[in-house]
C-alpha cells in the first residue's frame, strides 16, 4: 500500500536505546557481577522488560535515608500506619512475587497501590504510574545470595534512593485523571 512507510523508516520510529546505569558502583550488598549481568546481558537485550528495569535501576544507588523523601514518606505513612509498616508489607509482597513488585500512583483514584506482576508483560495496570519498581527475578540476586531473597531485599532498601523515588512521586501524583 502506498501510504505505508518503508520497513527501515518504520523501524526508526520505534528505536529505543538502552540508558546508562544511573548510579556509580559498587553498591552496598548487590555485587558488580550481578549488576553487570543484569544490565549488560538482560536489560540491554530485553523488549518487554526495558521500562521496568529502567525504573528499577533508577531507584538504586541511594543511601536508604528516608528523610530525603518527605512527601512520599508522609503519604505512605498515612496509608500504612508507618513507613516501617510499608517497607515490611512491600517486602512481603516481593517475597510472594515471581517477577516484579511495583508501588504505583493510580491516576484515577489518586492514591498509591502495590501490584505484583509475575511477568514483564502481564499485570500492568492502565493509568498506574510506577514509583518504586523492585525486580525479584532470581537473576537480580541469586549470584549474591543464592535463594535468600530476604537478604537481597535488605540490600535493596539499604541502596534505595529515596530522593529519586520522592521526585517520581511528586511528578506522578500531580497527574489526576
Ligand atoms: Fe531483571
Amino acid at each position: 500500500m502506498k501510504n505505508l512507510k518503508s520497513k527501515p523508516e518504520r523501524e526508526s520510529l520505534h528505536s529505543y536505546s538502552p540508558k546508562p546505569l544511573p548510579f556509580r558502583t559498587p553498591l552496598n550488598g548487590i555485587s558488580d557481577r550481578t549488576l553487570n549481568n543484569h544490565y549488560d546481558k538482560l536489560y540491554v537485550g530485553y523488549v518487554n522488560g526495558v521500562y521496568l528495569h529502567e525504573w528499577y535501576f533508577e531507584i538504586l544507588g541511594g543511601d536508604g535515608k528516608l528523610e530525603n523523601a518527605p512527601e512520599l514518606v508522609d503519604t505512605l505513612t498515612e496509608s500504612y500506619g508507618s513507613i516501617e509498616s510499608f517497607i515490611k508489607y512491600f517486602s512481603e509482597c516481593a517475597m510472594a512475587s515471581r517477577g516484579w513488585t511495583v508501588l504505583a500512583w493510580d491516576t484515577k483514584e489518586s492514591r498509591l497501590w502495590i501490584y505484583n506482576c509475575d511477568a514483564h508483560n502481564q499485570g500492568g495496570v492502565w493509568g498506574a504510574l510506577p514509583i518504586i519498581v523492585l525486580d525479584v527475578y532470581e537473576h537480580a540476586y541469586s549470584m549474591d545470595y543464592g535463594a535468600d531473597r530476604q537478604a537481597y531485599l535488605k540490600a535493596f532498601w539499604k541502596n534505595f534512593n529515596w530522593t529519586t523515588a520522592n521526585g517520581l512521586f511528586k511528578r506522578a501524583s500531580a497527574i489526576r485523571l
